[in-house]
Formats: structure tokens, sequence, C-alpha cells
């Protein structure tokens, strides 16, 4: 078997049309986007838009009712897709298995797939351990840990397999502003080093300006504007305005 973590390119991602219905109602109407290769895609929105919905679809945990999504082309529902591409998901939750270790939690696609010996685990391990600041708590269990350092042991666990895509669902969330500067700088050094492609759906407006080559706004289901930081902040649509205005006042009022 090929090392599928070996792969270093990120691959860009095509969205068409995706329309999503729970009980009646409509939660995703008519999402369309476009991520390059090795792009850091912002996407912001009010919280119940819709955001988290449309990551599951990318990574193909949700179905779609209508529409498409494509990666490098091809449509992510094909045959053997998710065995050719490496694509990992940091959820909100952090969505760490509590009977297993730290490290176990972050080897584990590598030692479930045997792709490398134990050791050669163990060191990919202790290095994305230390690359999230959780240096040698490879033996704790996250019952032991802050939800902070649940969400960073979830993204060592992401890093592990060296993805081509990496979605982040509000990855600073519950961090301290130290912590979520530091995510930030991780998000942007994996985007240098191994050329991945990364979405981040984020709150966070210092994470959002401070990472993203583009970011999309989603309101309400639907994609509202999609620019570069400077573009969405000129953007002159009441309601884009009116969400970042909010964002801006609610952290004036924390610090
Ligand atoms: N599995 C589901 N079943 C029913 N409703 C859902 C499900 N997942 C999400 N929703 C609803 O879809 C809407 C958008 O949810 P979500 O994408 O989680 O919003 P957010 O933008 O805050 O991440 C919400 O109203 C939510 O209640
Ligand atoms: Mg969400």
């Amino acid at each position: 078997m090929s090392d599928p973590t070996s792969a270093r390119d990120g691959v860009s991602v095509q969205v068409r049309g995706l329309r999503k219905y729970f009980h009646g109602q409509a939660v995703l109407q008519g999402v369309d986007l476009d991520v390059s290769p090795g792009e850091i895609f912002v996407i912001m929105g009010p919280s119940g838009s819709g955001k988290t919905v449309l990551l599951k679809h990318i990574i193909g945990l949700e179905i779609p009712d209508a529409g498409a999504i494509s990666i490098d082309g091809q449509s992510i529902d094909g045959p053997g897709f998710m065995a050719k591409y490496r694509l990992a998901m940091v959820f909100q939750s952090g969505a760490l298995l509590n009977s297993l270790t730290v490290g176990e939690n972050v080897g584990l696609y590598l030692s479930e797939h045997r792709i490398k010996p134990e050791k050669e685990i163990a060191r990919i391990v202790a290095e994305k351990l230390e690359l999230v600041g959780l240096k040698g708590l490879e033996m704790r269990l996250p019952s032991e840990l802050s939800g902070g350092m649940k969400k960073r042991v979830a993204i060592a666990r992401a890093l592990a397999i060296e993805p081509q895509l990496i979605l982040y669902d509000e990855p600073t969330s519950e961090l301290d502003p130290l912590m979520a500067v530091t995510i930030a700088e991780e998000i942007l050094k994996l985007k240098q080093r191994i050329h991945v492609t990364s979405i981040v759906v984020s709150h966070d407006r210092d994470l959002a300006f401070g990472v993203a080559d583009r970011i999309a706004i989603i309101h309400e289901g639907k994609i509202l504007a999609v620019g570069s930081p400077e573009e969405i902040k000129a953007n002159p649509e009441p309601i884009i305005q009116q969400f970042l205005t909010v964002e801006f006042k609610k952290e004036k009022f924390i610090l």
C-alpha cells in the first residue's frame, strides 16, 4: 500500500448549488464556493447560519438534498474517493475518544491503517502534540484535559495524517487569546509547510482577518459575499456590516 500521508499538495474544493433541509426547514439554500489549492478560506456567519452543516457536507458526513461537492474536480461520492485524499476535520467539540489516551487519539488513524511502524507513529504523535503546545501529554486521558486542551488534541490528530484539506470548525472557541494566536499561527505555518488547503469556520474576527486569503460570509444558508479580508471589510451590504460591527462590539466588551 502506498503511503497516503506522504501527500503534500493541497486540493481544490468546488461546491455547487448545495441545498440541505432538516425537517422541511431549509438550512443550506444553494451554496456555491470555490476554494483554491493551498488557500486559507474562512467562512464567517452568525450562529445557526449553516456553517457546521456546510463543513460536514464537504467531508462527506452529510448527504446533499441537491447540488454537488467536488475535490480537485472529482465528485466526493465517487468510488474510492475517501481513500484517495487525506481530509481531516477538527470538530468544534473535539470529538476525542474518551477511552483512549491523548497519544492514542492523535495516532489513531495511523495505527488503525498500519501505515507506519509504531516507533514512527510515536514520533509523529510527539511532534504534533508539541506543535499545539501539549508536549509530553501522550499518556493523559481526555477527561483530564480542559476544553481548550481537548481542542488542541483534536488539531494534533488532524495534523497527524498530513492532510491535503483540513476543515476547522470554530478552532479558537474555548481557547484563551494567547492559545488562539498559537492556533492561528499554526494554520498559517501549515499552509507554508505542507501547502494544505484550509477551510476555517469561525466567529473569531481576529482569526478570520488574520489568517484568511479569502472570506465568505454566510447568512441563513446563503453566501452573501466572498472576497479578500479588505474586500469584505469594505462591502457595503448592511447585513455584512452589521455582522462585522456586532463582532467588533462584542470584542470591545470582552476586553
Ligand atoms: N442533524 C440535524 N438535524 C436537524 N437540524 C439540524 C441538524 N444539523 C443542523 N441542524 C440545524 O441547521 C441549522 C444550522 O446549523 P449549523 O450548521 O450547526 O449552524 P452554525 O452556523 O452555527 O454552525 C440550525 O438551525 C441547526 O439546528
Ligand atoms: Mg457550528
